[in-house]
């Protein structure tokens, strides 16, 4: 369980589907908080096994996650958080707590994210996470720097 520096009912508040991103890479201190808090998952609540990794843009150099497809839904994103999970009877369930932890820490630390369960290329993302037979991919995370809250709450896609 991570531990937030806010409230979770606040930081559930305060989050909302980030699309709009600013390009600049996630500060490093960051990163590792977040790598840190991933290497602590292994399984759902339920015991399915399950992993995570953050995917991030080297540098100023976003064109490599880019090219990860998003279908153009996503604008200046600088990373990804990738899962896979094993098989278990509530397998999908166990992955969305695990990742909505992930998500509302990434909050916590003032990042956007949006969850991407359709448009997201999976053989693309597959490949960075070396999926393993019995595994699959339910859904990732785009994560950055909000390039406006403002304009990024009131996207098109969100309304
Ligand atoms: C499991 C899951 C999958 C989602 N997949 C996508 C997706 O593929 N593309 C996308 O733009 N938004 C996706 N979303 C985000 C929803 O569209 C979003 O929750 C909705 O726009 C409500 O906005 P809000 O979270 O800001 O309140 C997904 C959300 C969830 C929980």
């Amino acid at each position: 369980m991570p531990n937030y520096t806010q409230p979770i009912t606040d930081l559930i508040q305060q989050r909302f589907s980030c699309r709009k991103y600013s390009r600049e890479p996630i500060p490093v201190r960051m990163q590792e908080k977040l790598r840190s808090l991933m290497t602590e998952v292994s399984s759902g609540p339920f015991g399915t096994s399950m992993r995570f990794d953050l995917i991030t843009a080297e540098g100023q150099d976003g064109k490599a996650l880019r090219g990860l497809g998003t279908y153009g839904f996503i604008q200046g994103v600088s990373g990804f958080v990738v899962g896979a999970t094993g098989t278990g009877q509530q397998d999908l369930e166990e992955y969305g707590y695990r990742m909505e932890q992930i998500l509302l820490a990434a909050t916590d630390l003032g990042l956007g994210t949006c969850w991407l369960g359709g448009t997201f290329t999976k053989s693309a993302f597959a490949n960075k996470i070396a999926l393993e037979d019995g595994e699959r991919i339910p859904a990732i995370l785009a994560i950055g720097v909000i390039q406006d809250e403002d304009s990024a709450r009131n996207g098109v896609m969100r309304l």
